[in-house]
């Protein structure tokens, strides 16, 4: 959480670090600073204050004066409420920095170095701050190493010196730093979106590495300042994407951008009509020798974890666990070398999520990682890495990363089945077929976006809401019910419908608004059944039904019809209709749809 910048050039750098930190607002909106240093004279500008990057872009209008180094912040809120004064950077004495993850044992460290009289915020960044200026004497590699010994937990440092003004320098320890340079000058970022059109390479700073970013280059050292190499990864997206184009909110553009998205996916692994991953570098053993599947995963991602197990245990037959992954390693999973690893994450950087991942690799597990950004920390860490080919995705509520991953899922599970002998050559082109048409299903949702508007305005009043279904139905709406209690922030619980007569349906009354998906045949009238119990009630039921379904003679608030698939393809229709209800909900709310409150995209804290 938190984006943090860094730029050394010859353009004038307030702008432009203000540019990134708008890019990277997605990973925390409470609060926006920037320093700028002179590179000649050393002379120091702090602005910083609670609110958004564009709060923090009105008080930079007023200064004229231009200086082409600087570091800058946009934070979410861990230690030390959303004020002013716990904005970044932080300055102590010599010292300006600015950081992403938490040091857990800052308390420590103000009672170890006596530091109470010397800070002014809440915040653990300032003790860090703190720390580097008592060890600084001139020599910032000392200063930073020796600090360094002292910080448990995970941060990305960026620090300017103030007599060093023409050079920034970084550590980190799990958080991500990458950096690129081109003839203008050199930048760092936590996230390659927002080096922005600096370069066409970056690279991933490698922990406890000493980062000196200088006008025309960027050097590396590591802890016994021995010069380091770091490997250049091509920036293979188009970061112009970056726009809301003709959009509100990049939201509904990452909405709109699935089909391609997905048809991305799926490209480069269907090699003459079979699936195919040896572009990805995943060997057919791990597939064929696996004797158990467990995905690890936080959110959205978990949830594409819940669609691939109906899909392994279906066409497999096989157990599979998915598991939070901030719950996996206190669960004594039982986890060996037989152990088929699946980290999911959209970003590559969720905390829970990598340490799961390093918890099951030491017991033995082999992995494969589904990831959007490239080079990320799970991508990493895992021993294969099956990117998803969404695109940066900027609105905070996940999208097209969530369709792209279970598209990534149904590949791998396809190519198990071949290798298993499960699939012949006939089944898997029938799997394919059904497949290679989720796109255009998807499409069909979206052309129909006016009538989902409708039946979102119907609940702009609700405070609860519930969404019903079986199985499949039922991982499908666990997703649908994240995507409209975060953006709308309406209370909803998605339900396995047989369930709730065990204690949830005392919450339904009068009019408590309630979706069913319907898509799966064998659960189709049992579906029916659970949705005619909570209408006695007097639920008012809006049903997303799989076109070919009839659903009998019942009085419904609304009904839409999704394209209908084979059942198990189902979730790609109907995941477009839910996340198109969540948006319209949210929207004419008047909510800011892309950033919800407390929310940040990337999630680096336990
Ligand atoms: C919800 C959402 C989150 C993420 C979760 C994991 O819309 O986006 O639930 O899915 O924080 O993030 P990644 O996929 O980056 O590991």
């Amino acid at each position: 959480m938190c984006g943090i910048v860094g730029y050394n050039g010859k353009n004038s750098v307030t702008d432009l670090l203000l540019d990134s930190l708008e890019l990277l607002e997605y990973r925390g909106y409470d609060s926006a600073g920037l320093a700028t240093m002179n590179a000649n004279t050393g002379k120091v500008k702090l602005r910083k204050c609670a609110g958004r990057v564009k709060d923090l872009r009105k008080i930079c209008a007023k200064d004229k004066k231009i200086s082409t180094c600087g570091i800058g912040h946009t934070r979410w809120a861990t230690h030390g409420g959303v004020s002013d004064l716990n904005a970044h950077p932080h300055r102590v004495g010599d010292v300006l920095l600015v950081h992403n993850g938490i040091v857990e044992n800052y308390e420590e460290l103000k009672d170890h170095f006596m530091l109470h009289k010397d800070l002014k915020s809440q915040t653990d960044t300032e003790v860090v701050a703190a720390v580097l200026n008592r060890f600084y004497q001139g020599d910032p590699h000392e200063a930073i190493r020796k600090t360094v010994k002292y910080l448990k937990g995970t941060f990305a440092l960026v620090i300017m010196f103030t007599d060093q003004p023409d050079v920034i320098y970084a550590i980190r320890n799990v958080s991500p730093i990458v950096a690129a340079y081109n003839d203008n000058g050199t930048m760092l970022a936590s996230d390659v979106v927002a080096l922005g059109a600096t370069a066409d390479k970056y690279m991933v700073v490698p922990e406890y590495v000493i980062m000196e970013l200088h006008k025309d280059e960027i050097k590396l050292f590591d802890l016994n300042d021995k010069p380091v190499e770091a490997d250049m990864i091509d920036i293979d997206w188009d970061t112009t994407r970056g726009g809301k184009g003709k959009y509100p909110f990049y939201m509904e553009k990452e909405i709109m951008e699935q089909p391609d998205a997905l048809r991305a996916t799926m490209q480069s692994r269907v090699v003459n009509g079979k699936i195919d991953l040896s572009a990805d570098g995943v060997p057919d053993e791990i597939l064929k020798d696996c004797e158990r599947v467990c995905v690890v995963a936080c959110g959205t991602a978990m949830h594409a974890g819940l669609v691939a197990k109906a899909l392994v245990q279906s066409k497999l037959g096989m157990h599979m666990n998915v598991e939070y992954a901030s719950e996996f390693m206190y669960s004594d999973p039982v986890i060996d070398e037989k152990t088929l690893v699946l980290a999911i994450s959209q970003s590559g950087e969720t905390i829970d999520t990598l340490e799961a991942l390093k918890y099951a690799r030491k017991k033995g597990a082999k992995s494969v990682a589904v990831i959007n950004v490239k080079g990320s920390s799970i991508a990493r860490e895992s021993d294969y890495v099956m990117y998803t080919v969404a695109g940066p995705e900027i609105a905070v509520a996940s999208t097209k990363a969530y369709t792209t991953q279970l598209m990534a899922l149904f590949l791998l599970v396809g190519r198990m089945a071949k290798v298993r002998g499960i699939f012949d050559d006939a089944t898997e082109k029938a799997y394919l077929d059904s497949l290679t048409k989720a796109p255009d299903k998807m499409q069909e949702v979206l052309d129909q976006k006016h009538d989902i508007h409708k039946i979102a305005r119907e609940m702009l009043d609700a405070k609860d809401a519930f969404m019903i279904g079986r199985g499949l139905d039922y991982s499908i709406l666990l997703e649908g019910a994240l995507k409209l209690k975060e953006i709308s922030y309406i209370h909803t619980e998605a339900y396995a419908s047989g369930e709730l007569k065990h204690g949830t349906i005392a919450l339904i009354t009068e009019n408590t608004p309630v979706v069913a998906t319907v898509t799966q045949s064998k659960l189709k009238e049992k579906e029916l059944s659970n949705i005619r119990e909570v209408q006695s009630r007097g639920a008012s039921v809006v049903v997303f039904v799989k076109e070919d379904f009839d659903l009998a003679d019942a009085e419904y608030a609304d009904v839409f019809e999704l394209p209908a698939m084979e059942d198990e393809f189902m979730v790609f229709p109907a995941s477009a209709a839910l996340q198109l209800l969540a948006y319209y909900v949210s929207m004419d709310k008047g909510l800011d749809v892309d950033k919800p409150r407390n929310l940040a995209k990337v999630v680096t804290v336990e």
